[in-house]
């Protein structure tokens, strides 16, 4: 009896031993699924060690992919994405915040061929979307500070090119603003009024090549203090 006691006790001490193991192995199992799973959540961006939430990462990826785009498929941008483009435009920062702008949206081909002019005008004749960002005189600032409107329209240029690469299409930025010819050339062409000064004309499509971005990185450009 005694013996069968201790016997059991000893297959007691035998099974809770591979009972703990199991659950162990359990535990270091899910703890090695949790550390994946939260190391695949944060994937880092190149050559740095900031851990980014995945969408963090994807903010910063279309900041870092966007590349300038000339050649377009034949295919029309949805009415639904020119808002959103145009949407952040006007999402950008300005000066007293007083947005001094005006968005020329050209959709017909008969429109955008008005700019098709001298060099470049293959590429714009190709194009399925222009958006002439402009300057509104009447809008902008006073004296000195009147000139803050070329900053003003060129983030919300920016926040335009970052929004197509976001939505899937492909965009460039071709100056007008301060090229006199450029400008009276758009002015003209579009019979836009004289309070508005074209800072830039935006090409937009879907895009019909790949090009890799450029790798601008240049430590020697940045100093800390
Ligand atoms: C103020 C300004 C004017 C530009 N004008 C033109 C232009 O007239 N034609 C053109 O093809 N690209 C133009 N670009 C696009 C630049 O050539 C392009 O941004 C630059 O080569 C860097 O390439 P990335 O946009 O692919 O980074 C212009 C860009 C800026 C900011």
């Amino acid at each position: 009896m005694q013996l069968r006691i201790f016997c059991n006790f000893a297959n007691d001490k035998i099974l809770n031993n591979l009972y703990m193991k199991k659950t162990m192995k359990k535990l270091l199992m899910l703890m090695a699924g949790i550390t994946m799973y939260a190391c695949s959540a944060t994937a880092q961006p190149e050559g740095e060690g900031v851990a980014l939430t995945p969408e963090q990462q994807a903010a910063y990826q279309n900041i870092m992919t966007r590349t300038s785009i000339r050649s377009w498929k034949d295919k029309a941008v949805e009415q639904d994405k020119v808002e959103m483009l145009v949407r952040a435009g006007m999402a950008a920062p300005t000066a007293v915040n007083r947005q001094p702008w005006h968005f020329v949206v050209l959709i017909k081909r008969e429109s955008i061929d008005l700019l098709a002019t001298g060099r470049g005008g293959g590429m714009v004749r190709k194009a399925p979307l222009a958006i002439v960002v402009c300057g509104d005189m009447n809008k902008a600032l006073e004296g000195p500070a009147q000139e803050f409107w070329v900053q003003d329209a060129s983030a919300a240029t920016e926040n335009i090119l970052l929004a197509a690469n976001a939505l899937g299409l492909g965009a460039v930025w071709t100056g007008a603003y301060p090229i006199t010819e450029r400008v009276n050339g758009i002015k003209e062409a579009l019979g836009l009024s004289e309070n508005l000064v074209p800072l830039c004309v935006i090409l937009i499509g879907y895009p019909n090549e790949n090009p890799e971005p450029k790798d601008k990185w240049k430590p020697e450009n940045v100093t800390y203090k």
